[in-house]
């Protein structure tokens, strides 16, 4: 029987509760499709450090490359300075583990989820690839005279060829097995979403992408500043299938994204380093004001169960997770994906669980 490893972070707040139902599906369907996993639980979280003063120590990213792929609930914690612990273990994981692929999926399930008026599920289903390890994430930067009149703070993005390179044939390959996905005669379309004309070496992105672009004359290119990527998320979401962008962009955006599907509590996401390392979290924070109360959403948690398992090529798995959430969402058993659904998280889990099980009978 193969069998994973996969270290759990459940992290802060509503994390371990959302993270617990994410296990729960996890379980069920191991014993449906008959693989094997272990689970590896790993403490670090705001909570954590503010008993402990502990952040992810070093040697835990050697650790952590020995596991099939880490599942994350949610880190931050409102007594603990903002973004230090986020820093520590989820930037941690994506700069530690190479993870330079922030996988994306923006996919409406039902109609009445979406806040836009007249989009229907065909309309929005887009996939952006997030460069992961770049750009304004690069922690290269300070703040000198602090709190001086003449206080300066700079940042510097990093953009490398190779960098830029990887994020692209990512989201071309991945187009190209959409495409193939939809049939014959059907096609797939790649949009780079960058800011060229303000940010000048953005033009690395701009450039590489067209030359690339030739080694795939089946995919249609299309290419947006990302505020007009914003306008046009709103206005024609169909217009969009894969995004490339870079690492602020593809974070802004992907919260524009989880609103148009329907709400933050449904948006996933997989950090990965294809072929080797995967980190899988909803992109929801620790919503504090809703830990410990049973009530938070745990869909996105659940849908990166089924990033994971498609990840570690559990493919078949990975549906049954997709068209148990669509099933409940379409047919209103499941009324929304915040925590005003009037249902509890453990209920939600257990309804994706009981709808996995009917739909593998
Ligand atoms: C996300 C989050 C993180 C990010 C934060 C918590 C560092 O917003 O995963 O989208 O900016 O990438
Ligand atoms: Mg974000």
């Amino acid at each position: 029987m193969k069998t994973y490893k996969i270290g759990s972070l459940p992290g802060d707040g509503i994390g371990p509760e959302v993270a617990a139902e994410g296990l729960k599906v996890l379980q069920a369907i191991s014993d449906i499709d008959g693989f094997g996993y272990e689970i590896v639980d790993y403490p670090y979280s705001g909570e954590h450090y503010l008993k402990t003063k502990e952040l992810v120590p070093d040697r835990m990213i050697e650790e952590w490359k020995t596991l099939d792929a880490v599942f994350l609930g949610a880190i931050g914690h409102p007594d603990v300075e903002p973004g230090l612990v986020e820093r520590s273990v989820i930037l941690g994981l994506r700069f530690g583990l190479d993870l330079y692929v922030n996988l994306r999926p923006i996919k409406l399930y039902a109609e009445h989820l979406c806040p836009l008026k007249d989009k229907t599920p065909d309309d929005i289903d887009i996939m952006v690839v997030r460069e992961n390890t770049e750009g304004l994430y690069s922690q290269i930067g300070g703040i000198v005279k602090k709190g001086l009149p003449d206080e300066v703070a700079t940042v510097v993005g990093v953009y490398t060829r190779s960098g830029v390179d990887r994020a692209i044939r990512y989201a071309f390959e991945l187009a190209e097995g959409r495409k193939q996905a939809r049939g014959p005669g059907q096609t797939a379309k790649l949009t780079m979403v960058d800011k060229a004309n303000a940010i000048r070496p953005h033009d690395l992105w701009t450039r590489r992408f067209a030359e690339i672009g030739k080694e795939y004359p089946g995919i249609e290119k299309d290419h947006a500043y990302v505020d007009a990527c914003c306008m046009w998320m709103v206005k024609n979401p169909e217009w969009f299938d894969v995004v490339v962008t870079t690492n602020l962009f593809g974070d802004i955006i992907t919260d524009l994204g989880a609103m148009i599907q329907g709400g933050m509590g449904i948006a996933a996401s997989g950090n990965i380093h294809p072929g080797k390392h995967g980190m899988f979290e909803p992109i929801h924070g620790s919503a504090p004001k809703y830990a410990g109360q049973n009530v938070a959403n745990p869909l996105g948690s659940i849908a990166a169960i089924g990033m994971l398992l498609d990840f570690v090529d559990e493919n078949k798995s990975a549906v049954r997770v997709e068209n148990a959430i669509k099933a409940l969402l379409s047919s209103k058993r499941i009324p929304s994906v915040d925590a005003r659904s009037g249902l509890s998280t453990t209920e939600i889990g257990d309804m994706v669980v009981g709808t996995i099980r009917e739909q593998a009978s």
